[in-house]
């Protein structure tokens, strides 16, 4: 499944667009999370702690810290660099968030449940 997010000029830093793909094997709804991340590369991921299995934002569409460099679970305070992920502090500090395909097809970002190749 493939979601089309928004047009590349329209992801800034500092913006986090959201979609739905779905749910996975065990009924979970998947929401994606797509950004810049601190090289200005558009990455996404599953807006899902690795914790806990709950939303990072808890239905509060608060999603990054306050500078903006990393996200945040709100529930325990992971903290996930952008670029990659990955907990660089809080209770599941060395897991990383579940990445996701992210395509820029003629300024048009598209987002899937397929995992980005890196
Ligand atoms: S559920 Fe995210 S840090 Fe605990």
């Amino acid at each position: 499944m493939e979601v089309w997010i928004c047009r590349v000029e329209e992801l800034r830093a500092g913006i986090v667009r959201t979609t739905q793909l779905g749910h996975d094997d065990d009924g979970i709804p998947i929401t994606a999370l797509v950004l810049r991340d601190e090289d200005g590369a558009i990455v996404a991921y599953r807006n899902l702690c690795r914790h806990l299995p709950v939303p990072l934002d808890g239905g509060t569409g608060e999603l990054l810290s306050e500078d903006g460099a990393h996200l945040v679970c709100g529930t325990h305070g992971a903290t996930y660099r952008l670029l990659d992920g990955y907990c660089v502090d809080g209770p599941c500090e060395g897991l990383s968030l579940q990445r996701l395909h992210v395509r820029d097809e003629a300024g048009d970002v598209y987002v899937s449940v397929r995992p980005h190749p890196g």
